[in-house]
């Protein structure tokens, strides 16, 4: 029987988490702490004094073992908060990026609460994009792929989770083989977009546990762009908006690839650190 309060164990996990250099190790070390006992920030506070069980404390050392392997906090408790939810994440699936919520924001400005749409997600990973939404838009559907079927496993029981299955579906598939009976009003991505041999430079959180196949973009890191825009003419209504991220220093680039495709830019929004994120188009002719 270990005698062990949460402010000790939290304090243990923080000096670890200095001694390898983490950038947030007080912070590190609560999220942990409160994802592991079940307690909100403020319930964390107020028990601090409290001692942890036996399984509690061996739960909290082997959780912290796995961040000083460089294991993001997300991935360790499994979910992700992003938008208004809080999103499953497994092996296969980005852990979504704050980043990513500019998509959101951008889409929100364009669509109408009052009608029905339909959107499309390429590359939906843990259905973050797709899900946020339609939980923002209650007469909207939407479908999501992933080639990953284990990520659109995780997809599928989030928008159980959100109660959003009656206006979610998900395919495991490439998105190179969609056929589409009818072509979608919105078209919303997050696509890999790092060129190859930028991925061994990454943070080992990202270039350890985030996968292969979400994050590498070919060898400039456009090859996705390229892909989509030759899809979208099919997948993409006449009248209807696609919403791309993009890497901070592709927006020339990936608006070249549009305007070749026939689509223009409408708008390139920035996110909260003013890096342009999200490409908005449509088509150059509607007719
Ligand atoms: C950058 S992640 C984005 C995930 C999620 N939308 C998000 O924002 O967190 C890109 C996703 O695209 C998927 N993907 C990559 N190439 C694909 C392809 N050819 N067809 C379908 N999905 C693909 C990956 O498996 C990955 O889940």
């Amino acid at each position: 029987m270990v005698e062990k309060t949460i402010r000790a164990a939290i304090t243990e996990m923080r000096e670890q988490f200095k001694a390898i250099g983490l950038d947030t190790p007080e912070l590190d070390a609560r999220l942990l702490a409160q994802g592991i006992l079940g307690l909100r920030h403020e319930e964390l506070l107020l028990n601090y004094n409290k001692l942890i069980t036996d399984s509690e404390c061996e739960t909290l050392t082997a959780a912290a073992r796995r961040r000083v392997l460089r294991e993001p906090v997300s991935r360790i408790l499994g979910t992700r908060a992003f938008w208004k939810s809080e999103f499953k994440i497994s092996r296969e699936t980005l852990d979504p990026r704050a980043d990513s919520e500019t998509l959101i924001e951008a889409a929100l400005g364009y669509l109408g609460k009052a009608h029905p749409l339909s959107i499309l997600d390429l590359g939906t990973g843990s259905g973050c994009l797709l899900l946020s939404l339609l939980h923002e838009l209650p007469q909207a559907t939407g479908v999501g792929v992933d080639i990953s079927a284990d990520a659109i496993q995780t997809a599928q029981q989030n928008a159980e989770d959100m109660h959003l299955s009656g206006r979610a579906s998900f395919a495991a598939l490439d998105w190179e083989d969609m056929k589409v009976d009818q072509p979608f009003d919105v078209v919303i991505s997050n696509p890999p977009y790092i060129a190859n041999a930028e991925i061994e430079k990454l943070e080992p959180e990202v270039r350890q546990y985030d996968p292969r196949l979400a994050l590498a973009g070919g060898e400039d890191g456009l090859d996705c762009y390229r892909s989509i825009a030759k899809l979208l003419p099919q997948l993409l209504a006449k009248q209807g908006k696609v919403f791309l991220e993009i890497g901070y220093d592709q927006t020339e680039a990936v608006k070249g690839i549009l305007a070749a495709g026939g689509f223009r830019v409408l708008q390139v929004v920035p996110d909260l650190a003013g890096h342009s994120r999200c490409v908005v188009a449509q088509r150059i002719s509607q007719d």
